[in-house]
């Protein structure tokens, strides 16, 4: 293979000399230098230096059915031989486009009927802001524009995808549009102590309603929320808060869209989140877990009262992209969910894996530095304290949790701290086996980082 004869040094000089990598300080990683990973292989991927890891992340939370599987490979292989690609613009489409549509309609919540495509989770979310504000405009009140998303919300890197999301680092980065305004999100762990789950999910859906009342319901065009907090740190919100927000939504007729980037395609137990948390969006957004990461793909699903509007009053919607329907990533799309349903992945998580994955982290929480552990499926937060007993956080904030990265991998695990919430959220074919070493692994680490704090002896922190 014409990338085998270079040393790892080599790679990681090129990486610092050319490789503007995402979300990332370059001055840091010219120092650190980054892992060049070479293979995959199941749930587990190898670096140049032959270490083996298994990948409590998936890659990105996307890559469910394992990597290496001949099914995609080929399917892409074989669409690539058939026709790689043709655009969908002018009065043409394809085959895999249209398959795919039809299985996405299938698995979907019973009133989406249509999708949309694009290539990315953050192009999906641009995309359901387009078509929310087109939707009022068809419908004859242009006025209602305005988008309201949550603090720690997570929805893409492009301006508008970022202006909605709620991570204030990112709007300080020239990514706060106006016409977008932002709730504070269910975060009982910090702001609801002492309440009960129920009276707390009570609380939080009436920020939405506060919110809605003070840029009034007459320019409100939507709400966009994830069923749970993916990079915003595995945050859940109690049960009862979904058909509030449901509620509120049809109370000031605001369309409701469902950002399931992380949370599509099984992660959750069930096809979407939308089935999991009984919500029925207008909109929802999906990438990741549809191609399982073997090709770059996204798309929004379309709910019947949008798409009429869409069709019915007509007028071209100035939106797409080239790659919008690319014949290869939706043949890859549905070879990967033939792959899910063959393997009964969904069921198997909902009732087999997810349950014991639960348990897993379970066995964590009576771990000094274990604050508390939530998890729906295979997608976990678990959140990292000083001392369990006080609740008091780690210092400094947001430092330390990225230490818990590296002794992870330093016992062969993939983890991504955000803050000091710790992601997890494995491939769906993870086996017992590997959850059993997944929570091993996450004890010896958290062993390893107490004994650090202990000491005084984190590396890069002043004590
Ligand atoms: C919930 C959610 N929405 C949107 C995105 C953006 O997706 P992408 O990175 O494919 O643009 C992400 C990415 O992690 C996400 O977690």
């Amino acid at each position: 293979m014409r990338f085998d004869n270079r040393t790892t040094e080599s790679w990681q000089q090129a990486d610092i000399d050319h490789y503007l990598h995402p979300f990332t300080d370059y001055k840091g990683l010219a120092v650190e230098k980054a892992r060049v990973m070479v293979r995959g292989q199941g749930c587990h991927v190898w670096d140049s230096d032959g270490n083996r890891y298994l990948d409590g992340l998936a890659g990105l939370a996307c890559v469910h059915v394992g990597y290496a599987r001949p099914e995609l490979i080929d399917a892409a292989a074989a669409q690539m031989r058939e026709l790689v690609f043709f655009n969908s613009f002018f009065k043409a489409t394809n085959k895999p486009a249209v398959a795919l549509a039809e299985k996405l309609v299938e698995i979907a919540p019973r009133h989406m009927r249509h999708v949309f495509y694009v290539n990315s989770g953050s192009e999906a979310n641009d995309t359901a802001i387009r078509l929310v504000r087109h939707y009022w405009a068809l419908e004859g009140k242009p006025e209602k524009s305005v988008v309201i998303g949550r603090e720690f919300a997570y929805h893409g890197s492009t301006i508008a995808s970022a202006s909605l999301g709620g991570m204030p680092p990112m709007h300080a980065q020239a990514a706060d549009l106006p016409g977008f305004a932002h709730i504070p999100t269910p975060y009982q762990f910090l702001t609801g102590r002492g309440l009960s789950e129920e009276a707390y999910g009570v609380l939080a859906a009436s920020w939405l309603e506060d919110k809605i009342r003070e840029v009034g319901p007459e320019r409100v065009a939507a709400f966009f929320l994830e069923c749970v907090h993916g990079a915003g740190g595995g945050k859940f919100a109690p049960r009862n808060y979904f058909a509030e927000v449901q509620r509120i939504c049809s109370k000031y007729d605001v369309l409701l869209v469902d950002d399931e980037v992380v949370c599509g395609f099984g992660r959750t137990g069930d096809w979407f989140g939308a089935h999991t948390y009984g919500l029925r969006p207008d909109l929802l957004c999906f990438a990741k877990g549809v191609t399982s990461g073997y090709v770059p793909l996204g798309g929004v699903l379309v709910g019947d009262r949008i798409a009429r509007t869409l069709i019915d009053k007509g007028g071209e919607f100035y939106h797409g992209f080239t790659y919008s329907g690319h014949p290869t990533t939706c043949a890859v799309a549905l070879a990967n969910l033939e792959v899910i349903e063959r393997e009964g992945l969904v069921r198997r998580v909902h009732d087999d894996t997810g349950p014991y994955f639960a348990r897993m982290l379970a066995s964590l929480a009576d771990h000094t530095l274990v604050g508390e552990v939530r998890s729906v499926g295979l997608l976990a937060g678990v959140e990292l304290v000083r001392d369990r007993a006080t609740l008091e956080p780690l210092q400094p904030e947001g430092l330390i949790g990225e230490r818990f990265r590296d002794l992870g991998l330093r016992h062969g695990l993939i983890t991504r701290p955000v803050g000091e919430t710790l992601l997890l959220a494995p491939p769906l074919v993870i086996t017992h086996a590997e959850i059993d070493f997944m929570g091993q692994a996450l004890r010896r680490a958290l062993d390893d980082f107490q004994g650090e704090i202990e000491h005084g002896t984190v590396p890069g922190i002043p004590h």
